[in-house]
């Protein structure tokens, strides 16, 4: 049985569960916590849907279920982060971010790799590597944009809020 084990990863402030192996390497278990929260509630939740998503596909891999279901988790996946984008865009337009372009293009760059990975499952079907990169590419990812991109972005939202300036309005 895999035992909690809270060491707070500094880099990202997740907890490693000891025991949840894949290919011989220990993956990190996706949690959203408030050192994740960009003050943003609709942004907030969505990324909390992706995480769980994320931690969906694992545990169906893991628990031996249906290649299906592993199909199923990826094509939600896939679907969520395209929709949860352009909320996120429409936001940053809405407010006359500057730096909408550059976070546009690197959410374009993520749906390209999600495809990827699509394609991969297509090909090899739910192999320990394909599990791995699922993990590394999106869960990685994921903290690693909302740490840095969307903190940033949802600051300058939130802040032109305050102001009361929203573009279109
Ligand atoms: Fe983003």
């Amino acid at each position: 049985m895999p035992s909690e084990c809270s060491i707070g990863f500094s880099r990202w402030s997740i907890h490693y569960t000891v025991g949840n192996m894949t290919g011989g390497r220990i993956v990190p278990n996706y949690a959203w916590n408030q050192d994740l929260a960009t003050g943003n509630a609709v942004i907030d939740n969505q990324h909390k849907q992706l995480f769980t998503a994320v931690n969906t596909l694992f545990n169906a891999y893991k628990s031996g279920k249906e290649r299906q279901e592993v199909e199923r988790t990826i094509e939600f996946l896939m679907g969520y982060s395209i929709k949860h984008f352009a909320d996120e865009e429409k936001l940053q337009q809405e407010y006359d971010y500057p730096e909408y372009p550059r976070h546009r293009q690197i959410h374009d760059e993520f749906k390209v790799e999600v495809k990827e990975l699509v394609e991969m499952l297509i090909q090899e079907g739910s192999t320990d590597e394909f599990v791995n990169k699922v993990y590394v590419t999106i869960g990685e990812w994921l903290v690693n944009h909302i740490k840095g991109e969307d903190f940033k972005m949802a600051a300058y939202v939130q802040s032109k809020m305050l102001m009361g300036k929203r573009q279109s309005a």
